[in-house]
């Protein structure tokens, strides 16, 4: 069972104290150091004892692991605080089946209790092994504190990229809520452009990427930066555009470098799997509203 599917299961088992205390060492956590049970006992507002007693059953969970004197949070209990915080906000009702593993995160599906299917995307960025660290103990606090920081910003960034452009197309899937080192995505229904799916008018999709990459730039101010065969989904009929924590403004310096990176990938994979061709100067000129026809 997958760390995201043991935090789903212990949610339930978890009493008032060790949530508090769970939320303490998170806040704890993003200061210096290993908070020790002192420290984990103020900010969860607990008396030590109660502190102590709650961070055992944590560690025994999987939520919480010792270090030296100290503790950290563990994947686990980072998720199964977010999981959480969806559930009290009445988002999410249970986690479904895996969607997608990758390297940088893995997506879930989410259920409303509606019977919506949403997909949560859970970030998993940099080397802390949590697998290795249970066996070997060893996880260095400014190790865990990066971590943290550059799980927690990725899904931050990547609501608030989606958020932006959310109404502006279709091709963007709409930013439910993040939480934590997860975000909470309308799911949609396509394969990756990777795998190089049968299309009936590959040249047409082409320019629906264009075109949203153009909508990103003009009406969002938005490069998503990372884009290609990878980050577009297509059902044969439509694209979306997914995979925006890395997205920069069209105010940054290196905006138009990255667009362009975007734009030539884009068209190389298109010129390389369906022999469809779009002159790059010109799809340029689309996308940053110089021109308003791809002709
Ligand atoms: N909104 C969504 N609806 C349905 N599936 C999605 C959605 N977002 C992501 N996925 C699935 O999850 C996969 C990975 O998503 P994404 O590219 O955003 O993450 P990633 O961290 O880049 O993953 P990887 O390391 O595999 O590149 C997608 O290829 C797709 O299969
Ligand atoms: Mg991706």
């Amino acid at each position: 069972m997958s760390t995201t599917e043991n935090a789903a299961r212990v949610l339930k088992s978890l009493k008032d104290e060790e949530w508090r205390t769970l939320a303490g060492l998170e806040r704890a956590s993003s200061g210096f150091g290993t908070p020790d049970i002192g420290r984990i006992s103020r900010t969860s507002r607990l008396p030590p004892e109660r502190a102590r007693f709650a961070t055992d059953a944590l560690e025994k969970k999987g939520l919480a692991m010792r270090k030296g004197q100290g503790f950290v949070l563990t994947k686990q209990g980072v998720e199964a605080m977010a999981l959480k915080d969806y559930v009290k906000k009445d988002l999410i009702y249970a986690l479904g089946a895996i969607i997608a593993k990758g390297k940088e995160s893995d997506v879930y599906e989410a259920l409303t209790e509606e019977g919506t299917v949403y997909a949560l995307k859970l970030y998993k960025i940099g080397r802390v092994s949590f697998t290795s660290i249970r066996k070997t103990r060893v996880v260095e606090s400014a190790e865990f504190k990066s971590w943290m920081t550059a799980n927690y910003d990725a899904a931050r960034r990547e609501y608030h990229a989606l958020r932006k452009l959310e109404g502006l197309s279709q091709a963007f899937p709409r930013a439910v809520a993040y939480s934590r080192s997860t975000v909470l995505l309308e799911e949609v229904s396509g394969v990756r452009l990777s795998q190089r799916p049968i299309l009936e008018d590959p040249n047409s999709l082409l320019r629906k990427v264009v075109e949203s990459m153009r909508i990103a730039y003009v009406k969002a101010d938005l490069v998503n930066a990372d884009l290609s065969e990878y980050n577009i989904l297509t059902n044969g009929a439509s694209i979306w555009l997914i995979d925006w924590p890395q997205a920069v403004d069209a105010s940054h310096p290196n905006a138009r470098d990255l667009l362009d990176h975007d734009v030539k990938v884009v068209l190389a994979f298109f010129r390389r799997a369906y022999s469809v061709n779009l002159d790059q100067e010109k799809a340029l000129g689309y996308v940053i509203g110089k021109s308003d026809s791809l002709e």
